[in-house]
């Protein structure tokens, strides 16, 4: 193998890498570890999430192997979330 190959980390195929980074473009990956889009965190907090533990369970985000390097990012998205509903 060359070392200076891209490496793939989910799927197994050529395809569904380039799948990942398409969706990465128009729906930005949150949780790398689970895989979880932008999108599926909107849903949550518009499904009531109000907390990091309601969005895990909603999306299986912020709860990887990596220990949850995407928990900030969760927070600042739940962070913006409540403010504009409270802003309502
Ligand atoms: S990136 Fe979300 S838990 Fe690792």
């Amino acid at each position: 193998m060359n070392d200076r190959a891209p490496q793939q980390t989910r799927g197994g195929s050529a395809g569904s890498q380039r799948k990942v980074f398409g969706r990465r473009s128009a729906d930005p990956l949150i949780c790398m570890c689970n895989e979880v889009p932008k999108s599926a965190i909107d849903a949550a907090m518009r499904n009531g999430a109000t907390t990091l533990a309601e969005i895990f369970d909603q999306t299986f985000a912020g709860c990887g192997p990596c220990g949850g390097s995407c928990q900030p990012e969760l927070v600042q998205l739940l962070s913006d979330h409540l403010r504009r509903c409270q802003g309502q």
